[in-house]
């Protein structure tokens, strides 16, 4: 049934009582992206005619969370049980195959989600099941004599033989859609818990003759839920140790596998080193030999070679050439481009901002819509006041143009190449190639001022 529909119903109605939370289990947050936006990006990867999500508490801000619109909703009134719920789901089935996958279990392969859809066709169903050691909650799986799986007993229905089975349904399943149409309608919830369970339909599959195929994932991280804080603290210092060997495998050096934190994809070139307590968002590129420091949040970025990022940065959605250096202590904001060997330092802002080659802005500036060429130099605590209290305007300054310390550049206002603005100055109007602008009142002195405390003195 390879090219059979594929139906994907996502369970996401619980609340999650043990969160303690105002917001539903699966909109929290999991190495930097909710829980239930994992698993369907997982389920996204098997390019299902439908991907249905069951919903129940807080449901109107779980869609709202999720922007994507390839999602069909489907909301479960009343929690009666993991059955309950796919029943909600089977108006909206096409026929061929349906993957059943939990809200709160978010990293879940797409890898494992295809083998596991591939061990399903017309004459058998299949199961994702694990060897644990603790299997205490879980459903257990039963085998008969011929080692087949003849149904599965909830942990509170089970009995003290029952307990000792180590096999345990994760509850990932995929199996033939007229089937489970077919055992969800005679479902009943004759347990210790009042339930409907889905688990039930195991026992109706292994009557009616069908197979049960069974399957582990590679790595127990894919199967494991949260249901607390504690167990999502757990989970996400599991995935991040198991990113950070894999970063190190691939030949990126950590000074500490355990202060390194990747909320997203983080591409690294070779030889580069990540000092600690670094964190990086969204999608990230390093390339050949790049350092970054101690104590930076990079979000979004793309640096080149070779370049240095100095520790207690944060940088967002920018890009930075070669052989640059940037901080300690620097902010790039969104739309910054800084090329090749550009020096920016502490307490330095920079905001939609392009800066050419080799260009210095090395303390306690802020640059914002300005176009910066070659060679320039921003001396120290100089200001592009872009913004007149409605527009944002354009500063642009060209090359091997030197700003004098304490500059303010009232944009719009362009510094020709070469020119030289005087320390201190205030820039209103554009200052040609070559010339030299000094934009400040001049100094007074007083001779032989009696300052008031000199007074008061008399
Ligand atoms: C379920 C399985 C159990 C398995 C375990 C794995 C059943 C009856 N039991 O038990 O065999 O070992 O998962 O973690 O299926 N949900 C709804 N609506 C409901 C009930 C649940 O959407 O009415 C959702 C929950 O939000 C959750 C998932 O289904 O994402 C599982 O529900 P949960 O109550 O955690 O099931 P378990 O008792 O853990
Ligand atoms: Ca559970």
């Amino acid at each position: 049934m390879v090219d059979a529909p594929l139906n994907i119903v996502v369970l996401a109605a619980g609340q999650g009582k043990r969160m303690c939370s105002q917001k539903s289990k699966v909109l929290h947050e999991i190495a930097g992206r909710s829980m239930l936006a994992h698993v369907l990006a997982s389920a996204r990867s098997l390019l299902p005619n439908k991907l249905i999500v069951v919903h129940g508490f807080d449901g109107d801000r779980v869609k709202a969370e999720i922007s994507e619109d390839d999602v069909i909703w489907v909301e479960q009134r009343e929690r009666l049980g993991t059955g309950h719920a796919v029943l909600q789901a089977v108006p909206y089935l096409e026929g061929g195959i349906t993957l059943i996958l939990y809200g709160d279990v978010p990293f879940i392969s797409g890898r494992t989600l295809k083998n596991l859809v591939q061990l399903c066709d017309g004459d058998q169903m299949s199961l994702l099941t694990a060897i644990i050691n603790d299997p205490a909650g879980y459903g257990r799986i039963v085998r008969g004599f011929d080692g087949k799986v003849s149904q599965i007993v909830e942990h509170k229905d089970a009995n003290a033989q029952i307990l000792e089975i180590k096999e345990v349904n994760t509850g990932f399943m995929a199996i033939p859609t007229c089937r489970l149409k077919e055992w969800l309608g005679k479902l009943n919830c004759n347990n210790s818990q009042g339930e409907y369970y889905l688990t039930d339909i195991i026992a109706m599959a292994s009557q009616s003759g069908l197979g049960i195929g069974t399957m582990h994932p590679s790595d127990l991280i894919e199967i494991t839920g949260v249901n607390d804080k504690v167990q999502l603290a757990q989970l996400e210092r599991e995935y991040q140790e198991k990113n950070a060997f894999a970063l190190m495998e691939s030949g990126v050096q950590l000074a500490d596998p355990n202060r390194i934190d990747v909320r997203g994809t983080l591409v690294c070139g070779k030889d580069v080193y990540i000092d600690v307590n670094c964190v990086f968002e969204g999608e990230v590129r390093l390339g050949d030999g790049v350092r970054v420091g101690p104590f930076n949040l990079i979000k979004d970025a793309t640096i080149l070679d070779n370049t240095r990022i100095e520790p207690h940065c944060h940088l967002v959605k920018c890009f930075i050439g070669k052989d640059a250096v940037v901080g300690p202590y620097a902010r790039l904001r969104p739309n910054t481009q800084i090329e090749d060997s550009v020096r920016i330092g502490n307490f330095v802002e920079v905001k939609a901002s392009h800066i050419g080659l080799g260009s210095k802005v090395n303390h306690l500036s802020y640059i914002g819509d300005a176009e910066i060429g070659e060679g320039v130099n921003v001396g120290a605590g100089t200001v592009t006041c872009n913004y007149d209290g409605v527009n944002k305007h354009k500063t642009v300054i060209q090359d091997k143009a030197f700003i004098g310390s304490g500059t303010m550049l009232v944009a719009p206002v362009q510094v020709g190449s070469g020119a030289t603005v005087g320390a201190g100055s205030t820039i209103t109007d554009s200052v040609e190639a070559g010339d030299l602008a000094i934009a400040r009142s001049r100094q007074i002195n007083i001779a032989h001022w009696e300052s008031p405390f000199a007074r008061k003195k008399q």
